[in-house]
């Protein structure tokens, strides 16, 4: 089945994981999911209109299938849908963020390295998922970037949400995943552009060129 067939099908018809393997029984799930990768782009441009209780359990839900190593789920979420909150948030780095200020919600994703070593890859596994999740939805998201970054000159930005959301000291935050309707489109990257200079076939430096 052809991807490009499928691939103007996916936003105007489907709200939720499950009508789509209704609706569409014939594509296998690989098509859907090259098809999603296809499509997605970082959305930092939200209408003003709020996203359905209905599809942020969709999302939550998605979150929650994420793997983590050996099954430990490191990782924690605050769901923030509350506007003043997003003001705040959205001033928790100087650059890159101020987007959530205009989002109907944000997925602050957190994790618990008491739990596990490797709680970085467990969060940051857990954002894709939301923004891929939220791709499938018509939604749009962005990653915000929040492990390393500071506030200022003084303060991590980890601090300044901690301190907002009222985090555990043991709490660490991986990012915040902006969400909203989309307010402004984007074209996929055509396949032209993708490095596939950066992938070898057995051997480093040999190129990889089955697509070419
Ligand atoms: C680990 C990571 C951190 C990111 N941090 C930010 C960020 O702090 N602010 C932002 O606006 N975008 C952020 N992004 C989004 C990237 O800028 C974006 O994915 C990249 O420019 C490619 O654009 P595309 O997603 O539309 O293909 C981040 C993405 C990743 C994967």
């Amino acid at each position: 089945m052809s991807n490009k067939r499928f691939q103007g099908f996916i936003p105007e018809c489907c709200e939720q994981f499950s009508v789509r393997f209704f609706i569409l029984p014939e594509f296998k799930e690989v098509d859907m999911f090259l098809s999603l990768a296809q499509s997605r782009r970082s959305i930092r441009k939200y209408q003003s209109k709020p996203v359905e209780p209905e599809k942020i359990d969709s999302l939550v839900e998605a979150l929650l299938r994420a793997p983590t190593s050996r099954g430990k789920n490191s990782w924690e979420f605050v769901v923030v849908t509350d506007s003043a909150l997003l003001q705040k948030l959205s001033s928790a780095k100087p650059h890159g963020a101020s987007f959530l200020k205009n989002a109907a919600l944000g997925i602050v994703v957190c994790a618990n390295p008491q739990i596990s070593d490797v709680w970085i890859e467990d969060a940051s596994i857990a954002s894709t998922f939301i923004h891929l999740a939220a791709a499938s939805l018509g939604l749009g998201s962005c990653w915000i970037q929040i492990r390393e970054r500071m506030h200022d000159d003084t303060q991590t930005a980890e601090a300044f949400i901690s301190e907002i959301l009222n985090l555990p000291a043991h709490i660490k935050v991986v990012s915040i995943v902006a969400i909203g309707y989309p307010d402004e489109r984007k074209s996929a990257h055509p396949r032209e552009s993708l490095p596939y200079d950066k992938v070898s076939l057995n051997n480093y430096g040999v190129l990889y060129s089955g697509r070419s």
